[in-house]
C-alpha cells in the first residue's frame, strides 16, 4: 500500500515536473497542449526534409533560409519519408476548411509535423522558437509532443503608414514579426490627412501631391512645432502586389484600409473637388481631425469606386477596412450636395448621412464580392448590413455590433493601443499618451461579459493598433510593437485557460534571446517598476507599494538619493509615506540589474489623504483612480497615465476638501491638464473658497487660466488663515473651436493632485 502511494506520488510529481518544464520552452504563443518527453533530436546538416504536398515546398524553403541565416546549412529535400533524421511534413484536412491547427511530434530520431497549410507553417514557427538561441549546426531540441489550435481566427496588428512612412523592406521585417506569433492579419493603414500611400493608376496626383507634406509636426503637440522638411513616400503597385505574396507565404492576409469619409485631407489635397468647398488644401503636417472630409455627392463615389477597383485587384483578403472614424460633420452642415441628399434620401441628420455613405461604399465592395469592415464609428446613424466592425472606442461598438449578428475585431484603446506609453512617461520616450502595458495588453480578453454564447460567436478576434503620430522610425515601431506583439499572440492564440501572466514573463525572458539575435529593439518596460500608493485599513497611514513581477527579479530601493543595487534596502512590504519621500528602486535577478534605476518624490501636505466631497462625480471613464488620487501624496504625470487623472465632459468641477480640523493655511495648489488633441482643456477660471464650518465660505481668490502655471497648476497664495474646509470650482472650457481637434464637441477638465500648506 505504501509502496503504491510512493509510486502514484512520483507519478504525479513527474508529470508536474514535465508539465511545468514544456510550458517554460520558449514557445510564444503558448501551445494549447505540450507535453515534453525524454530524449532530444539533434537537427544538423545531415538532417532532412520530407513533404507530401507541393504546397508546403514554400514552407520549407521559409525554414531553410531562418536556417541559413541562422546557424549558415540548410536541410537537403528528400522524397522518401521513412528516413530516420528527418523532418517529416504532412499536409491533412480539406484545405477548403483551413483551422490553423497542427501536430509537432519530435522524437530523438524524426520530427513529425502534420496540419493543414497553416498549420504546418505553425508547427515550423514553433520549432524556430526552440531553436531560439542555438546559432551553431548542432541544433538540440527537445522530445515532445504539441497538438495545438488558435482560439481566434483573427489575430491582426496594424501599421500606420501615413503619419510615417515605412520602406518596403521594414514593413517585410514586420510581417516576419507577425508571423512569428502565428498572426494571421496585417491591417496596412495606407491613407490618411498626413499622406496617401498607395499608387492608383487612374489618379495619379494621390501620389505626386498627396504623398507628400511640406512640414510635420514635431514634439508635445501642446507646443505646436513643425519642421518644413519636405516628408513622405509611397508603394507602387508592383511593391504592395510583392508585399501581399510575401505576406502570404507567411500566411497572413494583408487588410488595406482606405480612410473615408473622414481622414482624407491627404486626398482632397490632391483632388480638391473631393471635399465640400472644393478649396484647395494642403496635406496636413500636424496631428489630429481635420474638418475637410469627402463630399457626399456623386462624385466622390464614383473617385472611391475607381481607387477600389485598383485595391481589390491588388488585395486578395475578403475584407476591405474602409475607415469610418472621426469624420467631422461641420462641412456636410453647410454643403448644399450634402444636404439635399440629406432631404432626397429622407435621412434625419448628418449622422445618418454618414451611414449612408458607409452603405453605398459597402454596396459597391459587395457587388465585387468583398466585405467591408469598419471602425466603430459606422454604426452610428445604422450599420450598413452586412460589415464587419473594429471596435476601438472601448468594447461598446463591439458588443452593440455582435448582439446585432454582425462580426466584429475587438481593439480597445485600453488594451491594444501600442502607440500608448508602456511604462511611466517619465522613464519613457514621448508618446501619443494612454498606458497600456505588457501586463494589460496580457491580461486582455476578446469575448465581452455582456455577450451570450450565440454572441460571442462574432467576435472573430482583436488586434493592436501602431499609430505612428510619435512613432518617427522603424526603430521607434519595434520598441513600441515588441514584445507587447508577443502578449497580444498569446491573448488570441493560446485559450484563455492555458493562460499565466508569470509563465508567460518566463519564457518571453527566453525567448529575448531570440529577438537579440534579430536585431529587434524591444522594449524593456517590463522590467520597470510599478509604484502605487494606497491607505492603511483605518485610511491614516499612507503607503508606497512597489510591484514586478517575482520572475523578472527582487526590487531593491534607497532613500537617500542613491542608485540601489544588490546591498541596498530588499523590498518586502510597502514603504510607510512620511513628510517627504525621494525614493529609487531598481530591479535585480542574479546580481544583475534589468531594466533602469527609477526615482519618484513623495510629498505629504495638510491635504493628504483627506475626504473631498464632488457636486458632479467624474466620468466613470475618468475614474479609475477615484477621489484618492488627488490627495494621495503623488502629482499625476503628463503626458498622462489614465488612473492618475479624474475628467468631466462639458462640466465645471466643484469640490470641498475637508481638513479634519480647523489649521492655519497659506497655500492651495490644484493640477489641471492641457491636452487639446484630445479634446482635454484647462478650465477657463478656478476659484478658490474657504469656511470654517463647511456652510458659510469666503472667496479668496479667482485665477484666469492664463494665471494657470505652465499650463499646469493653479497656485492660490493667501495670507495665512484659519479653515477646515476649502471649495473649488474651475470652470469647464465649453464647446470646442472650429479648427481645433473635436470641434463643436463638449471639451474635458482634468484634474489631479491638491495641496495644501
Ligand atoms: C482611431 O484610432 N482613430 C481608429
Ligand atoms: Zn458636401
Amino acid at each position: 500500500m505504501i509502496k503504491q502511494f510512493i509510486l502514484y506520488l512520483f507519478i504525479l510529481s513527474t508529470k508536474f515536473y514535465f508539465a511545468q518544464t514544456a510550458i517554460t520552452l520558449p514557445i510564444i504563443p503558448l501551445p494549447n497542449k505540450c507535453i515534453l518527453q525524454n530524449g532530444e533530436f539533434i537537427l544538423s546538416p545531415k538532417t532532412t526534409i520530407y513533404c507530401n504536398d507541393k504546397r508546403l515546398l514554400n514552407h520549407i524553403n521559409y525554414f531553410n533560409d531562418y536556417l541559413k541565416k541562422n546557424n549558415q546549412f540548410e536541410l537537403i529535400i528528400i522524397k522518401d519519408s521513412s528516413k530516420i533524421n528527418s523532418i517529416i511534413l504532412e499536409c491533412i484536412n480539406d484545405q477548403n476548411q483551413i483551422n490553423e491547427s497542427y501536430h509537432l511530434l519530435i522524437s530523438s530520431n524524426k520530427i513529425t509535423i502534420k496540419g493543414d497549410t497553416a498549420g504546418v507553417f505553425y508547427a515550423l514557427q514553433s520549432l524556430i522558437q526552440l531553436i531560439n538561441n542555438q546559432t551553431s549546426n548542432i541544433i538540440k531540441l527537445p522530445c515532445l509532443i504539441i497538438n495545438d489550435e488558435p482560439a481566434f481566427k483573427w489575430r491582426g496588428m496594424h501599421l500606420d503608414v501615413s503619419r510615417h512612412f515605412f520602406p518596403i523592406s521594414f514593413i517585410k521585417r514586420y510581417i516576419d514579426f507577425l508571423s512569428l506569433y502565428k498572426l494571421n492579419v496585417f491591417h496596412w493603414h495606407l491613407t490618411d490627412d498626413q499622406g496617401w500611400r498607395i499608387e492608383i493608376k487612374k489618379y495619379p496626383k494621390l501620389t505626386q501631391i498627396g504623398a507628400f507634406r511640406k512640414g510635420t509636426m514635431f514634439g508635445k503637440y501642446s507646443d505646436s512645432n513643425y519642421d518644413t522638411i519636405n516628408y513622405g513616400g509611397y508603394y507602387t503597385q508592383e511593391e504592395i502586389k510583392d508585399v501581399v505574396a510575401y505576406a502570404q507565404k507567411r500566411q497572413i492576409t494583408i487588410l488595406p484600409e482606405i480612410e473615408m469619409p473622414g481622414h482624407s485631407q491627404a486626398a482632397i489635397a490632391s483632388y480638391p473637388f473631393l471635399s465640400c468647398n472644393g478649396n484647395p488644401q494642403e496635406v496636413a503636417k500636424g496631428w489630429g481631425v481635420f474638418e475637410d472630409v469627402f463630399c457626399t455627392k456623386d462624385s466622390t463615389f464614383q473617385f472611391l469606386k475607381d481607387v477600389l477597383d485598383e485595391v481589390i485587384i491588388l488585395f486578395p483578403g475578403k475584407y476591405i477596412h474602409i475607415g469610418g472614424d472621426e469624420c467631422p460633420k461641420t462641412r456636410w452642415k453647410k454643403c448644399i450636395h450634402c444636404q439635399s441628399i440629406i432631404k432626397k434620401e429622407n435621412l434625419k441628420d448628418e449622422h445618418e448621412l454618414q451611414s449612408y455613405f458607409i452603405k453605398r461604399v459597402e454596396k459597391y465592395l459587395n457587388s465585387k464580392g468583398r466585405q467591408i469592415i469598419g471602425w466603430d464609428e459606422i454604426l452610428e446613424g445604422g450599420l450598413a448590413p452586412n460589415a464587419a466592425v473594429m471596435s476601438w472606442r472601448g468594447e461598446d461598438g463591439g458588443i452593440a455590433a455582435a448582439k446585432d449578428n454582425h462580426p466584429v475585431v475587438m481593439s480597445p484603446g485600453t488594451h491594444c493601443y501600442f502607440d500608448h506609453y508602456q511604462a511611466s512617461p517619465s522613464d519613457e520616450p514621448l508618446a501619443i499618451g494612454g498606458f497600456t502595458s505588457l501586463e494589460k495588453v496580457y491580461s486582455y480578453n476578446p469575448i465581452p461579459k455582456e455577450l451570450n454564447e450565440e454572441q460571442k460567436k462574432y467576435i472573430m478576434g482583436a488586434q493592436a493598433n501602431v499609430w505612428t503620430e510619435y512613432i518617427l522610425n522603424e526603430k521607434q515601431v519595434e520598441y513600441m510593437s515588441m514584445p507587447r506583439m508577443a502578449a497580444l499572440s498569446e491573448v488570441l492564440w493560446t485559450h484563455k485557460e492555458n493562460k499565466n501572466e508569470t509563465n508567460f514573463l518566463i519564457r518571453l525572458q527566453k525567448h529575448f534571446t531570440l529577438l537579440d539575435n534579430l536585431k529587434v529593439n524591444y522594449a524593456k518596460a517590463l522590467f520597470q517598476i510599478n509604484y502605487k500608493i494606497r491607505n492603511d485599513i483605518n485610511k491614516q497611514k499612507l503607503f508606497i507599494e512597489l510591484n514586478a513581477n517575482s520572475s523578472l527579479g527582487d526590487i531593491y530601493y534607497s532613500l537617500d538619493g542613491s542608485d540601489p543595487n544588490i546591498n541596498s534596502i530588499k523590498y518586502n512590504t510597502p514603504i510607510e509615506l512620511k513628510g517627504q519621500v525621494n525614493i529609487k528602486t531598481a530591479l535585480y535577478k542574479n546580481g544583475q540589474l534589468k531594466g533602469k534605476v527609477a526615482s519618484r518624490q513623495y510629498q505629504i501636505n495638510k491635504a493628504t489623504n483627506k475626504t473631498i466631497v464632488f457636486k458632479t462625480p467624474p466620468s466613470k471613464y475618468y475614474n479609475t483612480g477615484g477621489y484618492f488620487t488627488l490627495i494621495n501624496g503623488e502629482s499625476a504625470t503628463v503626458p498622462r497615465i489614465n488612473d492618475q487623472w479624474l475628467g468631466w465632459s462639458g462640466q465645471d468641477i466643484e469640490l470641498v476638501i475637508n481638513l479634519d480640523k480647523s489649521q492655519e493655511i497659506s497655500n492651495l495648489e490644484i493640477g489641471f491638464l492641457k491636452e487639446e488633441l484630445n479634446w482635454i482643456y484647462l478650465p477657463l477660471e478656478v476659484t478658490l473658497y474657504l469656511s470654517d464650518d463647511g456652510i458659510n465660505f469666503s472667496e479668496i481668490e479667482n485665477l484666469k487660466s492664463t494665471q494657470i502655471k505652465e499650463d499646469r497648476v493653479a497656485c492660490f497664495n493667501f495670507k495665512k488663515q484659519k479653515a477646515m474646509y476649502a471649495k473649488i470650482i474651475a470652470k469647464n472650457y465649453g464647446k470646442i473651436l472650429s479648427g481645433k481637434p473635436g470641434a463643436g464637441e463638449n471639451s474635458w477638465l482634468f484634474c489631479d493632485e491638491i495641496k495644501i500648506n
